[in-house]
Order: C-alpha cells, then structure tokens, then sequence
C-alpha cells in the first residue's frame, strides 16, 4: 500500500504541528504521522514569545491561544526565596513585565509573551491542522525514508495494527525532536552534546494563591540547602495553571543513577520547598529529561528538512526551544508551498538552512550559557564552597548581618540579579533574528549600530533581512498591525503616497511571475493611515520607497525611492529571491 501526500511531516509537536498548520493554511496537501496516541503528556513549553504569538496571529489561532493562555501580566514577577512560604532572596520582573521594559515590547509587536503549556498549545496546533486539511495519523512510527529526484518514500508503521506502509510524499518534514530520528537518517552535522544534565519534574496539585497571589509569576527558584543530595538544593516550582497547579524542576547528576522518588517522597519534597508542612498536596507524576547542548550547521539534505529541537536541543533556560521551532516551521512552510505551486525554484529551498541554521546555533549557545551563569548566583550566595548544609543556610542568613561580608553579599546580589535579564528579558534574542541568504536581496546597506544590548535590546529597522516593523496603522475606527498588513499568503510592498506608481508596476510583476503580491499605501486618504506617524519613524525608505516582505514577514528586498525603473527594479529583486533570476 502507498499513500501520497505533498508533504509529510513527522511529529505532532510545536515544530511538526506548526509546520502542519502552516501548511495547510497556505492549502499545501500534508500528512502528520506522529508516535503517540495524543498530543504532550507532560506540560514542557510554556513561555510563547511576541514572535510565536505573531505566528499564530497569521495562522489565525491567536484567541484561542490567548483564551487558554495564563496572560502576560501574571507571568513576571519571578522570585528567589527559601521557601514559597518562606524567605525572599530577590525577585526580577521577567518577560516584559518590568514598566521600564514593558514599552519596549509594547512598541515592538501587537502581540505580548503569554505562557501556554505545551499540553494545551499542541491541541490547538494540531486541531486547526486538522481541520484545515492536514490528516493526522496518530500512533504511526516513521521507520525510514529513502529520496530519489521526484520524491521520498517514507516508511512507518502503524502502531496499533502492527502493518506497516509506505507514503510517498514530494517532500519530508522531520520535526520528531531532540532524539530525531529522521536527522540521523539525512546525517546532518550536528555539534555539542546530547545529555550533559539530567532534569528531574514532579508535577502536583494544590492551593499556593495566599503565596503568590500577590507576586504573581511563572517561575519561583527555590534556594534550599538539603532539599536534594550533594547538590546545593536549587529547584524550580513552576506554575502550570495559576495558582493551583505546578511543577518541581531539579538537575541530577546524569552519571549517576536518576533520582527514585516515591509518592511519599514526592509529597515530602513538594512540602519542603512550599514551607509548608502540612498542606494538601496531589502528586500527578513525576519524570526524567536530559538537558542538551547541540546544533546541526546543515537544516535540510535534498528534500528532507529537519526543524525544531531535531536541530536544536538545549535547556529550557530564555523559553526558546518551541518559540524557535515554530518560527523554523513558520520559515519554511512557505518556501515549500512556493516551490510546490512552482512560483519558486528549488533552490528557494537552500535558504531554510542558510537562514536558521545561524538561528539555531544562537539560541543554543544563549540557553546554555544562561544556564550556566546561574552559578554566578550560587557563588555570590557563598553556595558553591560550603562544606555542608549548615554552613550553606548560615551562608544564606549572612546577606542580613550588618557586617563589610553582608555588606558585600548584598552588594553582589545585585549585580547577580543584573546577569539574569539575558535569560528573562533577552528582547532581542527573541524578536531580533536577521536574515542573510539568496533570499534576501541586499541593498548595500548594513543594519544600524545597536544603541543598546543587542541580546536584551530589540531593535528595529527595514534593513532587508529584518522582521518587519510593527507599528499600529488604520483609521479612525480600526488599528492593525503592518504585521496584519503582510498575510503569510502573499509577498506585499509597502509604500507611501509619493510611490503610489509601485501599485500598478507590482501588480504587473505579481502575474508576469504569477506569484501573489499586493501593494499596501500606507497614508492619508488611503488604505490604511499612519495613525503615529510611527511608520515614517521607523521605514528607514523615502515616501516614495518600498518595502518587499515575504510572506514570513522579513523584509526581502527595499527601494529608498521611487527609481527610474521601478518594474525591473521589483521584478529582479521577486525573481531573485524566489531563485528565478
Ligand atoms: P517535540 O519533542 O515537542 O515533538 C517531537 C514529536 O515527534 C512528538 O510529537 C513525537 O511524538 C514525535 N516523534 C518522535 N519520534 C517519532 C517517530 N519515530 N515517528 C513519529 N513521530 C515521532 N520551550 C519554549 O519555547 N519555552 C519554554 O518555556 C520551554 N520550557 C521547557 C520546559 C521543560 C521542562 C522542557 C523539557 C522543555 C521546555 N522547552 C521550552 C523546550 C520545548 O519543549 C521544546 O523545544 C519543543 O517541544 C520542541 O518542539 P519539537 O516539535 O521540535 O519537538
């Protein structure tokens, strides 16, 4: 038996089930074989960054991920204590949350970071997939593929029966995680290493509100000496649904045999670290998961792609890893279907890697070494060097002596606080990825000096190779983003008034190539108006120049003005970036 599709994906994941989405929202045939009877059994994921969120704006699933979501303004207000019910060693505001920050996100996107977990956010995925026209095979293996000129022949089998078969997809999508059996299939190069911690979750029930209701966030680090064996007792309770359902994260020395934690246990070590010996506790599991430090340099062989933690895998540190893997989904879906649709060469293809692989090796190296710099936390607390427990609480109670050392410690605190807003308020690494490929077609230009921190800092610009701006356009009775303005189905050319000449020429480009393309005038009397004057601000073009987005709202191309020739001008830089030139 073979089955055909244009595109299988494998895994039902933020990578696979965001491909799949995308894919059937731009009307490409696809099938999504997954392992699993259902979706994420254990909560994983949950901070979803602006530019997620933008993704699912496009995808037009933005509500129903807000209405299951915890909302921005509960998610910041992260604590480091002793103990839930017990002592405050600091908090930082997290995610955007700070009012000093919080314009910087504000200004930045018209969506905010909200916090899903993983388990709630696939079935929205892989619902709207489905419905969309994507048939979702669950319990289904993927085995092997073998690609020829034309095609792959993937083999898999179906779990419940036993059978197995073959479909025969024009192309293949791995998104089947950091374990990715697909990638070692295509041999991708991959670096670092797999398994360098071991992360210990015990998931519960219980009423925490009367201790956090007032500091509302995602995540309290708890600093207790004796809560775990030969470490120095860090754990992490996170909040799964506020303010009754949560999750205890703790590293394990992954040389040695993982921790055994019974229900009893369980319960005891979720008391300690509330400081609260006698509350109702409900244990709802506990698991085991390795922490990773590797990248692949090569995304994709022929026509087999890897996306998601198949080609990036590290800590959870910065909530990076499903952000990323929907944005490498939300990068190539639309390559595939203008290849498919034959609006693009092939070689459009090429650019998945060149394009993220850079992406990748970034946001592994930053989770990484915010991991790592916990332990600057750890020293300045005199953690690091205590002979034993009592010596670590004494070392804990020293930051409240009126003494040069408690003097000191406090002193150091605070520049130790200072080092964690690049995992928690990284703006820039979430929201800054900047493009260079055969894709993009450079006008000379280099982006602007970074006034600012480029990892804490987002800043924006229409240099090609940018996401594109978002500031609120419309008209006296609606605001939309220009994010709005840019639909994942389409190439579209901003202009002003003076470049009004760029609607008819693009309109002549769009079907001599046959791809679609509309122009947006952005200015009184037109479609939209630039309701701030932000627009001017930020186009970085003249009136008359224009600005060439992809359908995954990078800016591919931009005119300053409105020059002699502006049809070959556009026509070229279409061509070129759609590998037609
Ligand atoms: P993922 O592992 O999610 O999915 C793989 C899919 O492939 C599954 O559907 C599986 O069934 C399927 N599969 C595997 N092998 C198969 C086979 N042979 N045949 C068929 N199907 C197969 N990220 C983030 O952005 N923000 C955050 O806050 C956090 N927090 C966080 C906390 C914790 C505790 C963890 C462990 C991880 C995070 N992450 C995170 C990371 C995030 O969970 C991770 O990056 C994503 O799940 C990756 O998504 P993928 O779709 O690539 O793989």
């Amino acid at each position: 038996m073979v089955v055909t599709t244009d595109v299988l994906v494998v895994g039902s994941g933020p990578a696979g089930a965001g491909a799949a989405l995308l894919l059937s929202t731009l009307g490409i045939p696809n099938i999504m074989i997954t392992k699993y009877r259902w979706t994420a059994n254990t909560p994983r994921a949950h901070i979803t960054n602006q530019r997620a969120m933008e993704v699912f704006r496009d995808a037009g699933i933005e509500q129903q991920v807000l209405a299951d979501a915890t909302p921005h303004h509960l998610m910041g207000d992260t604590v480091f204590c002793t103990a839930i019910a017990g002592e405050e060693i600091g908090r930082i505001l997290t995610w955007g949350t700070h009012p000093g920050r919080h314009g910087d996100y504000e200004l930045a996107s018209p969506c905010l970071p909200v916090d899903i977990p993983q388990t709630y956010l696939e079935p929205i995925l892989v619902r709207n997939a489905t419905e969309r026209g994507t048939r979702t095979l669950f319990s289904t293996e993927y085995l092997s593929h073998h690609q020829d000129d034309d095609g792959v022949d993937v083999d898999v089998r179906d779990r419940v029966t036993g059978q197995e078969y073959t479909i025969r997809a024009k192309y293949l999508i791995g998104a089947d995680g950091a374990r990715s059996q697909v990638a070692e299939d295509i041999g991708l190069p991959m670096e670092g290493a797999m398994d360098i911690a071991g992360s210990m979750n015990i998931n519960f029930k219980a009423d925490l509100s009367p201790y956090v209701g007032n500091r509302p966030a995602v995540l309290y680090w708890v600093i207790q000496p004796g809560s775990n064996v030969g470490g120095i007792g860090a754990r992490l309770v996170r909040m799964i649904r506020p303010w009754n359902e949560w999750l205890i994260v703790w590293g394990y020395d992954i040389t040695q045999p993982p921790p055994v934690v019974d229900e009893a246990a369980a319960v005891a070590v979720v008391r300690s670290l509330l400081g609260l010996p006698g509350i109702d506790v409900e244990i709802t599991g506990t698991s085991l998961w390795g922490n990773n430090e590797m990248f692949a340099r090569r995304l994709h062989h022929g026509r087999v792609f890897c996306a998601g933690d198949a080609v990036h895998r590290h800590p959870p540190s910065n909530g990076l890893g499903s952000n990323t893997s929907i944005q490498d989904s939300y990068n190539l879906a639309w390559k595939l279907a203008a290849v498919l649709r034959g609006q693009a060469d092939p070689s459009l293809l090429e650019t998945y890697t060149t394009e993220r692989a850079p992406v990748a090796e970034q946001i592994v190296t930053r989770a990484n070494r915010s991991s790592r710099e916990f332990v600057q936390f750890f020293e300045v607390l005199g953690l690091l060097d205590a002979k034993d427990e009592t010596e670590m609480a004494a070392r804990i109670e020293e930051r409240k002596a009126n003494t040069p050392a408690g003097a000191a410690k406090r002193a150091a605190l605070v520049s130790a606080m200072e080092l964690k807003h690049y995992e928690f308020n990284a703006h820039g690494v979430e929201l800054g990825q900047f493009y260079e490929s055969a894709a993009i077609v450079g006008d000379g230009s280099t982006r602007p000096e970074p006034a600012r921190d480029p990892e804490l800092f987002y800043e924006p610009s229409t240099v090609p190779g940018s996401r594109l701006p978002h500031v609120w356009v419309g008209d006296a009775r609606h605001r939309v983003s220009t994010l709005d303005l840019a639909p994942m189905t389409r190439f579209t050319l901003f202009t002003g008034i003076a470049g009004e000449a760029w609607a008819d020429v693009a309109e002549k480009v769009a079907q001599d190539l046959g791809v679609p393309l509309e122009t947006v005038v952005i200015g009184p009397g037109r479609a939209v108006t630039d309701l701030y004057y932000d627009w001017a601000r930020v186009r970085e073009v003249g009136e008359d120049g224009a600005i060439l987005v992809r359908p995954d709202k990078h800016i591919g191309w931009r005119s300053t003005s409105l020059p002699g020739d502006p049809y070959r001008a556009l026509r070229s830089a279409l061509a070129t970036i759609l590998g037609r030139a």
